[in-house]
Protein backbone atom coordinates (compact mmCIF):
# COMPACT_ATOMS: atom_id res chain seq x y z
CA UNK A 1 0.00 0.00 0.00
CA UNK A 2 2.85 2.14 0.72
CA UNK A 3 4.47 1.47 -2.27
CA UNK A 4 1.02 1.95 -4.39
CA UNK A 5 1.25 5.54 -2.20
CA UNK A 6 4.90 6.51 -3.39
CA UNK A 7 4.05 5.78 -7.01
CA UNK A 8 0.61 8.05 -7.02
CA UNK A 9 3.00 10.87 -5.64
CA UNK A 10 5.32 10.29 -7.91
CA UNK A 11 3.29 10.54 -10.84
CA UNK A 12 1.25 13.79 -9.06
CA UNK A 13 5.25 15.57 -8.82
CA UNK A 14 5.73 14.74 -12.69
CA UNK A 15 2.56 16.03 -13.34
CA UNK A 16 3.15 19.23 -11.77
CA UNK A 17 6.80 19.82 -13.37
CA UNK A 18 5.43 19.02 -16.84
CA UNK A 19 2.60 21.18 -16.42
CA UNK A 20 5.28 24.20 -14.71
CA UNK A 21 7.83 23.55 -18.20
CA UNK A 22 7.92 26.44 -20.57
CA UNK A 23 10.49 25.12 -22.70
CA UNK A 24 10.30 22.61 -24.73
CA UNK A 25 13.81 21.12 -23.71
CA UNK A 26 12.53 20.93 -20.24
CA UNK A 27 10.38 18.63 -21.48
CA UNK A 28 13.15 16.51 -22.61
CA UNK A 29 14.83 16.46 -19.32
CA UNK A 30 11.88 15.77 -17.11
CA UNK A 31 11.38 12.39 -19.66
CA UNK A 32 15.18 11.43 -19.06
CA UNK A 33 14.14 11.99 -15.22
CA UNK A 34 10.97 10.28 -14.57
CA UNK A 35 11.05 7.88 -17.71
CA UNK A 36 14.66 6.97 -18.35
CA UNK A 37 16.88 4.11 -17.57
CA UNK A 38 17.97 5.32 -14.40
CA UNK A 39 14.84 7.32 -13.97
CA UNK A 40 12.60 7.87 -10.70
CA UNK A 41 9.85 5.34 -12.30
CA UNK A 42 12.31 2.70 -13.12
CA UNK A 43 14.15 3.13 -9.54
CA UNK A 44 10.33 2.30 -8.02
CA UNK A 45 10.59 -1.52 -9.25
CA UNK A 46 14.04 -2.09 -6.89
CA UNK A 47 11.04 -2.17 -4.56
CA UNK A 48 9.68 -4.87 -5.94
CA UNK A 49 12.23 -7.88 -4.15
CA UNK A 50 9.81 -6.88 -1.04
CA UNK A 51 6.97 -7.80 -2.13
CA UNK A 52 4.87 -11.09 -2.52
CA UNK A 53 4.23 -12.96 -5.45
CA UNK A 54 1.14 -11.39 -6.30
CA UNK A 55 1.63 -8.25 -5.03
CA UNK A 56 4.51 -8.05 -7.62
CA UNK A 57 2.61 -8.64 -10.83
CA UNK A 58 0.05 -5.91 -10.08
CA UNK A 59 2.94 -3.75 -8.89
CA UNK A 60 4.30 -4.18 -12.36
CA UNK A 61 1.62 -2.83 -14.09
CA UNK A 62 0.99 0.18 -11.68
CA UNK A 63 4.39 1.05 -12.52
CA UNK A 64 3.39 0.97 -16.73
CA UNK A 65 0.36 2.38 -16.25
CA UNK A 66 1.78 5.12 -14.25
CA UNK A 67 5.06 5.58 -17.17
CA UNK A 68 2.17 5.93 -19.75
CA UNK A 69 0.44 8.44 -18.02
CA UNK A 70 3.06 10.32 -17.33
CA UNK A 71 4.64 9.84 -21.42
CA UNK A 72 0.47 11.15 -22.22
CA UNK A 73 1.07 14.54 -19.61
CA UNK A 74 4.99 14.92 -21.81
CA UNK A 75 2.95 14.44 -25.04
CA UNK A 76 0.28 16.47 -24.54
CA UNK A 77 2.37 19.53 -22.75
CA UNK A 78 4.71 19.06 -25.90
CA UNK A 79 2.04 20.12 -28.04
CA UNK A 80 0.80 23.02 -26.31
CA UNK A 81 4.29 24.36 -25.70
CA UNK A 82 4.71 23.49 -29.15
CA UNK A 83 1.80 25.67 -30.66
CA UNK A 84 2.64 28.69 -28.57
CA UNK A 85 6.28 28.35 -29.97
CA UNK A 86 4.98 28.51 -33.32
CA UNK A 87 2.68 31.25 -32.28
CA UNK A 88 5.84 33.59 -31.25
CA UNK A 89 7.24 32.75 -34.14
CA UNK A 90 4.56 33.78 -36.27
CA UNK A 91 4.57 37.10 -34.32
CA UNK A 92 7.88 37.70 -34.72
CA UNK A 93 8.15 37.63 -38.79
CA UNK A 94 4.88 38.84 -38.96
CA UNK A 95 5.11 41.81 -42.06
CA UNK A 96 3.18 44.54 -41.53
CA UNK A 97 1.92 45.22 -45.11
CA UNK A 98 0.19 48.82 -43.48
CA UNK A 99 3.76 50.14 -43.29
CA UNK A 100 4.69 52.17 -46.54
CA UNK A 101 7.80 50.27 -48.53
CA UNK A 102 11.15 51.17 -48.83
CA UNK A 103 12.11 53.98 -51.25
CA UNK A 104 14.94 53.14 -53.64
CA UNK A 105 16.04 56.58 -54.90
CA UNK A 106 17.67 56.69 -58.06
CA UNK A 107 20.61 57.55 -58.98
CA UNK A 108 21.54 61.26 -61.12
CA UNK A 109 24.72 62.79 -62.72
CA UNK A 110 26.87 64.63 -61.08
CA UNK A 111 26.95 68.21 -61.61
CA UNK A 112 30.39 68.57 -63.32
CA UNK A 113 28.68 65.47 -65.90
CA UNK A 114 25.76 67.83 -66.42
CA UNK A 115 27.63 70.86 -67.18
CA UNK A 116 30.21 69.02 -69.67
CA UNK A 117 26.38 67.42 -71.47
CA UNK A 118 25.24 70.72 -71.66
CA UNK A 119 28.43 72.36 -72.93
CA UNK A 120 28.69 69.67 -75.55
CA UNK A 121 25.14 69.93 -76.29
CA UNK A 122 25.37 73.78 -77.45
CA UNK A 123 28.48 72.85 -79.17
CA UNK A 124 27.54 69.79 -81.63
CA UNK A 125 24.51 72.04 -82.55
CA UNK A 126 26.78 74.75 -83.97
CA UNK A 127 28.59 72.20 -85.76
CA UNK A 128 31.64 70.75 -83.19
CA UNK A 129 32.90 67.40 -82.90
CA UNK A 130 34.32 65.75 -80.04
CA UNK A 131 38.15 64.88 -79.47
CA UNK A 132 39.96 63.39 -76.57
CA UNK A 133 43.48 62.60 -75.59
CA UNK A 134 45.52 61.38 -73.10
CA UNK A 135 45.30 62.50 -69.52
CA UNK A 136 49.08 61.27 -69.02
CA UNK A 137 50.83 63.33 -71.36
CA UNK A 138 54.23 63.49 -72.65
CA UNK A 139 55.96 67.03 -72.75
CA UNK A 140 55.94 67.88 -76.22
CA UNK A 141 52.17 67.77 -76.27
CA UNK A 142 51.73 69.31 -73.07
CA UNK A 143 54.44 71.99 -73.50
CA UNK A 144 56.60 72.04 -76.34
CA UNK A 145 54.45 71.75 -79.84
CA UNK A 146 52.14 74.45 -77.80
CA UNK A 147 55.12 77.26 -78.02
CA UNK A 148 56.03 76.39 -74.54
CA UNK A 149 59.68 75.36 -74.67
CA UNK A 150 61.77 74.19 -71.62
CA UNK A 151 62.71 77.61 -70.43
CA UNK A 152 59.70 79.75 -70.80
CA UNK A 153 58.43 81.31 -68.05
CA UNK A 154 54.67 80.50 -68.85
CA UNK A 155 56.20 77.10 -67.70
CA UNK A 156 55.60 78.48 -64.03
CA UNK A 157 51.84 79.34 -64.75
CA UNK A 158 51.09 75.50 -64.35
CA UNK A 159 51.93 73.42 -61.44
CA UNK A 160 52.81 71.10 -62.80
CA UNK A 161 52.32 67.06 -61.54
CA UNK A 162 55.47 65.28 -63.76
CA UNK A 163 55.09 61.35 -64.11
CA UNK A 164 58.85 61.59 -65.31
CA UNK A 165 61.03 63.43 -66.63
CA UNK A 166 59.59 63.81 -70.20
CA UNK A 167 55.96 63.08 -68.85
CA UNK A 168 53.05 64.68 -67.16
CA UNK A 169 49.70 64.80 -65.77
CA UNK A 170 48.25 67.26 -68.44
CA UNK A 171 47.96 70.39 -66.90
CA UNK A 172 45.29 71.96 -69.74
CA UNK A 173 43.10 70.27 -72.46
CA UNK A 174 45.11 71.99 -75.31
CA UNK A 175 47.40 69.23 -75.75
CA UNK A 176 44.54 67.74 -77.46
CA UNK A 177 44.45 70.37 -80.05
CA UNK A 178 48.13 69.13 -81.09
CA UNK A 179 47.29 65.59 -81.71
CA UNK A 180 44.24 66.47 -83.58
CA UNK A 181 46.02 68.34 -85.73
CA UNK A 182 48.67 65.41 -86.96
CA UNK A 183 45.55 63.18 -87.28
CA UNK A 184 43.22 66.14 -89.41
CA UNK A 185 42.76 68.33 -92.27
CA UNK A 186 41.31 71.77 -91.75
CA UNK A 187 38.34 72.46 -91.61
CA UNK A 188 38.53 71.30 -87.84
CA UNK A 189 35.57 72.34 -85.51
CA UNK A 190 36.23 70.51 -82.28
CA UNK A 191 35.95 71.01 -78.43
CA UNK A 192 37.77 68.67 -76.54
CA UNK A 193 36.33 67.86 -72.94
CA UNK A 194 38.55 65.90 -70.11
CA UNK A 195 40.34 66.31 -66.81
CA UNK A 196 43.20 68.26 -66.34
CA UNK A 197 45.62 68.49 -63.14
CA UNK A 198 47.65 70.87 -61.04
CA UNK A 199 49.70 70.80 -58.09
CA UNK A 200 47.08 73.07 -55.98
CA UNK A 201 44.85 72.99 -53.73
CA UNK A 202 42.66 76.02 -51.99
CA UNK A 203 39.01 77.07 -51.76
CA UNK A 204 39.05 77.71 -55.91
CA UNK A 205 41.35 75.14 -56.67
CA UNK A 206 41.62 71.49 -56.95
CA UNK A 207 43.98 68.88 -58.04
CA UNK A 208 42.17 67.63 -60.78
CA UNK A 209 39.56 69.34 -62.27
CA UNK A 210 37.84 69.84 -65.98
CA UNK A 211 38.75 71.93 -68.96
CA UNK A 212 36.14 72.04 -72.35
CA UNK A 213 39.38 73.16 -75.50
CA UNK A 214 38.24 74.42 -78.59
CA UNK A 215 39.58 74.37 -81.93
CA UNK A 216 38.85 75.42 -85.38
CA UNK A 217 40.77 75.74 -88.24
CA UNK A 218 39.89 76.73 -91.87
CA UNK A 219 40.95 79.40 -94.09
CA UNK A 220 39.75 83.05 -93.05
CA UNK A 221 38.72 82.30 -89.87
CA UNK A 222 38.97 85.45 -87.75
CA UNK A 223 39.11 86.63 -84.16
CA UNK A 224 35.22 88.09 -84.87
CA UNK A 225 34.10 84.51 -85.62
CA UNK A 226 36.13 83.54 -82.08
CA UNK A 227 34.15 86.20 -80.37
CA UNK A 228 30.30 85.03 -82.03
CA UNK A 229 30.71 81.51 -80.87
CA UNK A 230 31.69 82.18 -77.72
CA UNK A 231 29.32 84.81 -77.28
CA UNK A 232 26.26 82.80 -78.34
CA UNK A 233 27.82 79.72 -76.32
CA UNK A 234 27.76 81.75 -72.68
CA UNK A 235 24.30 83.04 -73.90
CA UNK A 236 22.89 79.58 -74.30
CA UNK A 237 24.59 78.47 -71.68
CA UNK A 238 23.91 80.46 -69.22
CA UNK A 239 19.44 81.24 -70.78
CA UNK A 240 20.31 84.33 -70.59
CA UNK A 241 21.65 88.21 -72.53
CA UNK A 242 24.63 88.12 -70.42
CA UNK A 243 26.98 90.55 -70.94
CA UNK A 244 30.62 89.54 -72.24
CA UNK A 245 33.69 91.34 -72.35
CA UNK A 246 37.26 90.32 -73.49
CA UNK A 247 40.15 91.31 -72.21
CA UNK A 248 43.84 91.22 -73.93
CA UNK A 249 45.92 88.46 -72.40
CA UNK A 250 48.88 86.29 -72.92
CA UNK A 251 48.82 82.74 -73.66
CA UNK A 252 52.27 81.26 -75.58
CA UNK A 253 49.91 79.01 -78.06
CA UNK A 254 47.51 82.23 -79.53
CA UNK A 255 48.08 85.76 -80.75
CA UNK A 256 47.02 87.40 -80.24
CA UNK A 257 45.16 85.63 -76.97
CA UNK A 258 42.25 87.08 -74.68
CA UNK A 259 40.09 86.67 -71.43
CA UNK A 260 36.87 86.78 -71.28
CA UNK A 261 34.55 87.80 -68.83
CA UNK A 262 30.77 87.06 -68.26
CA UNK A 263 28.64 89.80 -66.33
CA UNK A 264 28.56 88.53 -62.79
CA UNK A 265 25.27 85.75 -62.73
CA UNK A 266 25.07 86.81 -59.02
CA UNK A 267 25.00 90.63 -59.01
CA UNK A 268 24.24 91.44 -62.69
CA UNK A 269 27.05 93.22 -62.61
CA UNK A 270 26.41 96.04 -59.74
CA UNK A 271 29.58 93.97 -57.92
CA UNK A 272 29.51 91.99 -54.94
CA UNK A 273 31.75 89.41 -52.59
CA UNK A 274 31.53 86.97 -55.46
CA UNK A 275 32.85 89.07 -58.50
CA UNK A 276 35.22 91.23 -55.98
CA UNK A 277 33.27 93.96 -56.26
CA UNK A 278 34.14 93.93 -60.23
CA UNK A 279 30.83 93.11 -61.39
CA UNK A 280 32.65 90.47 -63.96
CA UNK A 281 34.12 87.14 -63.51
CA UNK A 282 36.37 85.78 -65.82
CA UNK A 283 35.68 81.74 -67.66
CA UNK A 284 38.12 80.93 -70.10
CA UNK A 285 41.02 82.09 -72.04
CA UNK A 286 41.25 82.24 -75.69
CA UNK A 287 43.06 83.74 -78.74
CA UNK A 288 43.69 82.63 -82.74
CA UNK A 289 46.15 79.90 -83.07
CA UNK A 290 50.24 80.67 -83.07
CA UNK A 291 51.45 80.06 -86.07
CA UNK A 292 54.57 77.82 -84.24
CA UNK A 293 51.37 75.67 -83.24
CA UNK A 294 50.37 75.48 -86.44
CA UNK A 295 54.07 74.46 -87.34
CA UNK A 296 54.35 71.51 -84.83
CA UNK A 297 50.38 70.35 -86.21
CA UNK A 298 51.45 69.94 -89.22
CA UNK A 299 49.55 72.64 -90.61
CA UNK A 300 50.41 75.62 -93.26
CA UNK A 301 49.97 78.73 -91.47
CA UNK A 302 49.98 80.73 -94.52
CA UNK A 303 46.88 78.95 -95.96
CA UNK A 304 44.82 78.45 -92.71
CA UNK A 305 43.71 80.61 -89.19
CA UNK A 306 42.19 79.29 -86.46
CA UNK A 307 41.04 80.00 -83.05
CA UNK A 308 41.52 78.11 -79.95
CA UNK A 309 39.45 78.60 -76.25
CA UNK A 310 39.64 76.88 -73.14
CA UNK A 311 36.48 76.92 -70.86
CA UNK A 312 36.67 75.73 -66.64
CA UNK A 313 33.99 73.30 -66.17
CA UNK A 314 34.07 73.34 -62.45
CA UNK A 315 33.59 77.41 -62.79
CA UNK A 316 30.98 77.43 -65.07
CA UNK A 317 28.81 74.77 -63.34
CA UNK A 318 29.57 76.85 -59.95
CA UNK A 319 28.55 79.88 -61.48
CA UNK A 320 25.13 78.11 -63.29
CA UNK A 321 24.44 76.61 -59.79
CA UNK A 322 25.37 79.13 -57.49
CA UNK A 323 27.79 76.86 -55.47
CA UNK A 324 30.42 78.60 -54.20
CA UNK A 325 32.89 76.10 -52.93
CA UNK A 326 34.41 74.13 -55.14
CA UNK A 327 35.48 71.73 -52.65
CA UNK A 328 32.19 70.74 -53.06
CA UNK A 329 32.31 68.85 -56.16
CA UNK A 330 34.97 66.10 -55.25
CA UNK A 331 33.57 65.51 -51.67
CA UNK A 332 30.52 62.74 -53.04
CA UNK A 333 28.19 64.34 -50.28
CA UNK A 334 25.01 62.83 -50.88
CA UNK A 335 23.14 65.55 -49.36
CA UNK A 336 24.99 68.02 -51.68
CA UNK A 337 24.82 66.06 -54.81
CA UNK A 338 20.54 65.69 -54.88
CA UNK A 339 20.64 69.30 -55.12
CA UNK A 340 20.63 68.94 -59.01
N1 LIG B 1 45.09 76.20 -71.95
C1 LIG B 1 44.79 77.46 -71.35
C2 LIG B 1 44.74 77.29 -69.82
O1 LIG B 1 44.65 76.17 -69.37
C3 LIG B 1 43.48 78.00 -71.83
C4 LIG B 1 43.52 78.34 -73.28
C5 LIG B 1 43.13 77.40 -74.22
C6 LIG B 1 43.91 79.58 -73.71
C7 LIG B 1 43.16 77.71 -75.57
C8 LIG B 1 43.94 79.92 -75.05
C9 LIG B 1 43.56 78.97 -75.98
O2 LIG B 1 44.78 78.22 -69.07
Amino acid sequence: MEIANSLKILKEAAKQAINDAVLLGDLETLRVRYLGKKGEVTAQLKQIGSLSHEERRSFGQQVNTVKVEIQQLLDSRHNVLEAVAVQAQLENERIDITQPGRQRSSGALHPVSRTLERMQTIFDQIGFDVATGPEIEDDYHNFEALNIPADHPARAMHDTFYVDDHTVLRTHTSPVQIRYMHNNEPPIRVIAPGRVYRCDSDVTHTPMFHQLEGLAIDTNVTFADLKGVLIYFLREFFEKDLGVRFRPSYFPFTEPSAEVDIACVFCEGNGCRICKQTGWLEVLGCGMVHPEVFRHGGIDERKFTGYAFGLGVERLTMLRYGVNDLRLFFENDLAFLRQF
